[in-house]
């Protein structure tokens, strides 16, 4: 959560900052500031809310070559202008900005910062103070900044101006991702390519525990030992137009639109030549030397993930479990001999799958990361990596992810359970086709499922999903997208687990979204549809051609029946997208949330 952003070079910073902001608004959205260095004076500029908030405030009359800037998730603190970043040392001379969060602060505060009074309840004014208490000691800013960071715990991407050195922006990391990007007259930092591909498509991954410093004609990584380290740059592949919304109101309807080409851009990208599809060898193998294979994930990705253990078992026959990556951490099964680890991950930067990944490397084992992100976190950090290909995912809410996700899965189980020499009977390129015509048709169903969405949603305080198999899955999924943008009390749950308990909670009129996408559970939905409907509920069956029975809400269209988790969620990812609209929600920034979860 937080992005950040610095730029030191020939041109004025204010604008390059905020735009960069509005490029990382994803990361955190409740507060957001900027911290410009002309000559020899530091202008803050903070305000709560958004950037467009923030850029009210910011005075562009004065010329500033140098500056950092901030956009907050709020993790120590409330969102206010004070708890914003960028935070100062009590002087003023030294301003940062932190993504991240430092877990012994308050015992840094009682050893070292006894008599200095802190303005914001931020962990951040804590590095801010030590810097200039080690600084006012005499250390020169380089060495102020090295001490202060082998003194902290936790995570931080750091960005760091000296009020009496406008030439220099100091630059570290630990767990939370930043880079440095390079230009012919100027540098700039970033959590997020994304943030500046404007300016630059060449980028420096710093590694955790570097200390960097930045000018605007070189850019020198160091190791905490104060030893140089070089590392050549990358091309960041991304496209500026990729992350725009062009024509459309919002990111979410952009990326669900997006969806038949991002299938189609998974089927060719995991092509060989003749047409089959193809993984790495080394994964390959590695899943087949697993015994049991365990898929770490959060949230949407989870949910993936409960869908890819039924690829991966049902194709390859191998045992999978899934876990939630925040609860593994400390609730660790008891491992067989082989296990392989799984992390789906969309922005490859998510803490609590992060945690378990360090955790299990430190065991031994191999890792394979799914990811949108090339050279994320998560994806340098594991053995392997499989790329979703589908393109900057902006919208906080995930959706093209999620499919990509399910694809990229299947092709992993097809191909591992090739090389175990079973005989599927399934010819996933051509369906993986389908699927993606089956997507195209959905989402040009817009009316419909705006339809659905006003008449089941528009004044519920709740709603459930329910669905049996694969069904129950992308249920859970649906509830997740619903209740995330809309704030309507979602859950998902399985047809057969009602009568458990949960049927009490049915009332005339709550709406029950079905799924009834599965031959061999047919029956079994819609006897759970008639049990909820005799109690009150409002019924919204979305079943698939072939299965489908009068009165149905909507049909989608008929694809294989391990396959549908691709399609079916697409009327649950509308429906909501379309119930957010309504209730007046901010769709592609829901409240409390953040894109990118890096804490954990
Ligand atoms: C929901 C959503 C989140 C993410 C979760 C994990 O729409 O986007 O639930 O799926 O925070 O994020 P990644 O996949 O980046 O690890």
């Amino acid at each position: 959560m937080c992005g950040i952003v610095g730029y030191i070079g020939n041109n004025d910073s204010k604008e390059i900052l905020l735009k960069g902001l509005e490029k990382l608004e994803y990361r955190g959205y409740d507060s957001a500031g900027i911290a410009v260095l002309n000559e020899s004076k530091v202008q803050v500029f903070k305000e709560k809310g958004r950037i467009a908030d923030l850029r009210n405030t910011v005075d562009f009359d004065v010329l500033a070559h140098v500056g950092i800037g901030h956009t907050r998730w709020a993790t120590h603190g409330v969102p206010s202008t004070v708890n914003a970043h960028p935070h100062q040392s009590t002087s003023g001379r030294f301003t940062l900005v932190h993504n991240g969060v430092i877990e012994n602060y308050e015992s840094l505060k009682r050893e070292y910062l006894q008599g200095v009074s802190f303005i914001s309840d931020t962990d951040t004014e804590v590095i801010v103070q030590l810097i200039g208490l080690f600084a006012g000691e005499g250390l020169a800013t380089d060495e102020a900044f090295r001490k202060t960071l082998t003194l902290l715990k936790g995570s931080y991407a750091l960005a760091l101006l000296d009020e009496q050195d406008n030439e220099t922006i100091y630059v570290a990391k630990n767990k939370s991702p930043l880079l440095v990007g390079l230009g012919e007259t100027f540098n700039v930092v970033a959590s997020d390519a994304m943030a500046m591909i404007q300016v630059t498509d060449q980028y420096v991954e710093l590694m955790d525990k570097e200390l960097v410093i930045v000018k605007e004609d070189k850019v020198v990584i160091q190791n905490l030992n104060g030893e140089i380290i070089t590392r050549d740059p990358y091309t960041a592949e991304l496209d500026a137009s990729d992350i725009e919304k062009g024509t459309y109101p919002h990111y979410m309807l952009k990326e669900i639109d997006e969806q038949p080409l991002v299938m189609r851009k998974i089927i060719q990208n995991y092509q060989d030549d003749q047409g089959n599809l193809t993984i790495d060898q080394e994964i390959i193998d590695a899943m087949n030397d697993a015994d049991r294979i365990y898929i770490i994930a959060a949230g949407t990705s989870y949910h993936a993930g409960l869908v890819g253990k039924q690829f991966i078992e049902k194709m390859a026959k191998i045992p999978v479990e899934v876990h939630i990556s925040s609860e593994f951490g400390y609730n660790m099964p008891l491992l067989p001999e082989k296990p392989l680890f799984i992390f789906i991950s969309q922005s490859g930067e998510t803490a609590d799958s992060r945690a378990v990944l360090v955790k299990v490397k430190e065991m031994g084992y191999k890792a394979i990361t799914i990811t949108n992100v090339p050279g994320s976190t998560l994806s340098r950090e594991a053995d392997y990596t499989l790329l979703l290909h589908a393109g900057p995912e902006i919208a906080v809410a995930s959706t093209k992810a999620y499919t990509a996700q399910l694809a990229v899965l299947v092709i992993l189980a097809e191909v591992t359970a090739k090389r175990r020499g079973m005989k599927l009977g399934l010819d996933l390129v051509h369906e993986l086709g389908i699927i993606a015509n089956a997507m195209e048709v959905l989402c040009n169903e817009k009316e419909e499922f705006e339809s659905i969405a006003r008449e089941f949603l528009t004044v519920t305080r709740n709603a459930f999903f329910i669905g049996r198999g694969l069904d129950f899955y992308v249920g859970l999924e649906g509830a997740l997208k619903l209740k995330e943008i809309s704030y309507i009390q979602a859950e998902g749950f399985a047809g057969g687990e009602l009568k458990h308990g949960t049927i009490a909670l049915i009332e005339e009129g709550t709406p029950v979204i079905a799924l009834a996408t599965q031959e061999s559970v047919n029956l079994g939905i819609r006897g759970n549809v008639q049990e909820v409907a005799a109690r009150g509920a409002y019924a919204c069956i979305i079943s698939m051609k072939g299965l489908e029975a009068e009165g149905d809400t909507f049909v989608i269209p008929e694809v294989h029946d391990l396959l549908t988790p691709l399609i079916s969620v697409i009327p649950l990812q509308l429906i909501s997208y379309y119930a957010a609209l309504h209730r007046d929600c901010d769709v592609d920034k829901p409240r409390n949330l953040a894109k990118s979860v890096t804490v954990e």
